[in-house]
């Protein structure tokens, strides 16, 4: 049968999907182009925000008419709005075949075989202990980045967080599993590797931490570029800081959730940090790597937040600079501990919050950003700019989009580009050298 997926969430989420292709096509499935051309369609949920939840809430109910003209089709939901919303999902839309949490994908196969059969709703979402589906390989479409997840689960609990629930306990991937399959994503003619996991540098695999993994995979020949995402400010240490350091194909770029900068809300949400930690994390990082670029997440209006606590969220952004941020208003998350507050923020002050959190880092984003103007830097081709056809659009080892006149480069090239101007979240520069011959060439024979 051709199946579908439509993915929504985060990056873990992608690296799921991938694993689910990669089980259907080895039962003997085949992926459809087109959502319309395909018998088995499955949507791979998120459950982060209560908006995320409704996007997909209304997605599905479009599905109800397909269903309705063609009865065999079998619908399915995966991930984490399995796990949370199974009754509420059945209930509201009959139409769902089958609901399966993060860790039941293994048995996708046989029960898209058994539902042939019966026509009965299955539902799986228990939780598992030990499943990180360490032997299986996703299929990837062809790409420049190859998500690979090192670790499944949570269990730090900040309290507005529903992933504990959804995802379950913290367990990581063996060593030996990982770095299979990023030398077959290397085979495959990947020149990146993003290391993915709730929490990456919880990381534990028989003695093995998450420095000592980034090592094993920085050795992999082919391995142009190692990211990862994302780690948890009170798990970061000096040893992690000192392997980015010595490995070159290890992007000096690091993703640091502050989430709020007042210690008081700090410790409601349960981050076990204070606000002076994360500062001297921070300023610890670019001591070590002055290049290094930042990001972060940050939630507004979490319940209690006083406006001079939002003030001391302000400060710390200004006060750092960092290079991004994704920024959140508060969504209560039935069954987390923050929903159960009583001092819960009204929707107005968060929005106001919110716009005032992100004019802020708009403004640090473009001074960071006007820094690059007239440097050059390394550049690997990723894919065609949205906005011309004749320009290229690829990323710094910092994770800036870098937007540039095509000339002779191609996708998966690293080309040395001037930078000449930046407005908004990307550069714009020209290229400055002949292409990267030899990474073209061993991509070309691996092709
Ligand atoms: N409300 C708003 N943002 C949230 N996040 C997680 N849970 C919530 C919630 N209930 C944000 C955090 C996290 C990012 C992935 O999503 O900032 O780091
Ligand atoms: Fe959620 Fe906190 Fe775990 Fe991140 S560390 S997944 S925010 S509970």
């Amino acid at each position: 049968m051709r199946y579908f997926i439509e993915t929504y969430g985060c990056q873990m989420n992608v690296a799921d999907s991938e694993l689910v292709a990669g089980l259907l096509d080895g039962s003997g499935h085949r992926r459809a182009t087109r959502l319309e051309d395909a018998q088995i369609i499955l949507f791979n949920t998120c459950a982060i925000r209560e908006k995320a939840e409704k996007t997909i809430h209304n997605r599905l109910s479009q599905l109800a008419r397909l269903k309705e003209n063609d009865p065999s089709i079998l619908i399915g939901v995966l991930g984490c709005m399995a796990k949370h919303l199974s009754d509420d999902l059945l209930e509201s839309k009959p139409y769902v075949d089958m609901v399966l949490g993060p860790d039941s994908y293994r048995r996708l196969p046989q029960l898209v075989q058994d539902r042939k059969a019966e026509q009965e709703h299955i539902v799986d979402t228990r939780l598992s202990r030990f499943e990180v589906y360490d032997d299986m390989f996703p299929s990837r479409r062809e790409g420049v980045n190859a998500w690979t997840s090192i670790m499944r689960g949570c269990d730090k609990f900040c309290t507005f967080c529903v992933v504990p629930f959804t995802r379950g306990r913290e367990r990581s991937r063996s060593v030996a599993g990982i770095v299979a399959e990023v030398e077959e994503a290397v085979r495959q003619g990947f020149v990146e590797v993003t290391l993915l996991g709730q929490n990456v540098n919880s990381y534990q695999y028989e003695g093995t931490r998450f420095p000592d993994l980034l090592e094993s995979v920085a050795a992999v020949p082919g391995v142009r570029r190692i990211r990862y995402t994302s780690p948890h400010p009170s798990d970061m240490d000096d040893r992690l800081l000192d392997v980015m350091v010595a490995h070159d194909n290890i992007c000096e770029s690091i993703h640091l959730p502050l989430q709020a900068g007042s210690d008081r809300i700090l410790r409601r949400m349960n981050r076990s940090y204070t606000r002076s930690e994360y500062i001297r994390l921070v300023e610890r990082i670019r001591a070590v790597m002055p290049e290094c670029t930042i990001s972060t997440d940050i939630i507004v209006g979490f319940p209690g937040e006083q406006d001079v606590e939002f003030q001391e969220t302000l400060q710390v952004v200004e006060q750092l600079g960092f290079d991004s941020a994704f920024t959140f208003k508060y969504s209560i998350r039935p069954g987390t501990k923050a929903a159960e507050y009583e001092d819960q923020v009204p929707d107005e002050v968060k929005q106001e919050r919110l716009e005032q959190l992100i004019a802020v880092q708009k403004a640090i984003t473009l001074v960071r950003n006007r820094t690059y103007v007239g440097r050059e830097v390394e550049v690997l081709v990723e894919k065609e700019s949205k906005k011309s056809s004749l320009q290229w659009a690829g990323r710094t080892d910092g994770n800036k989009w870098v937007v540039f006149d095509k000339e002779s480069a191609r996708i998966k090239d690293f080309v040395k580009v001037h930078i000449d101007t930046s407005h908004g979240v990307a550069l714009q520069g020209h290229i400055i050298n002949a292409v990267d011959l030899s990474c073209q060439e061993a991509y070309h024979a691996v092709g």
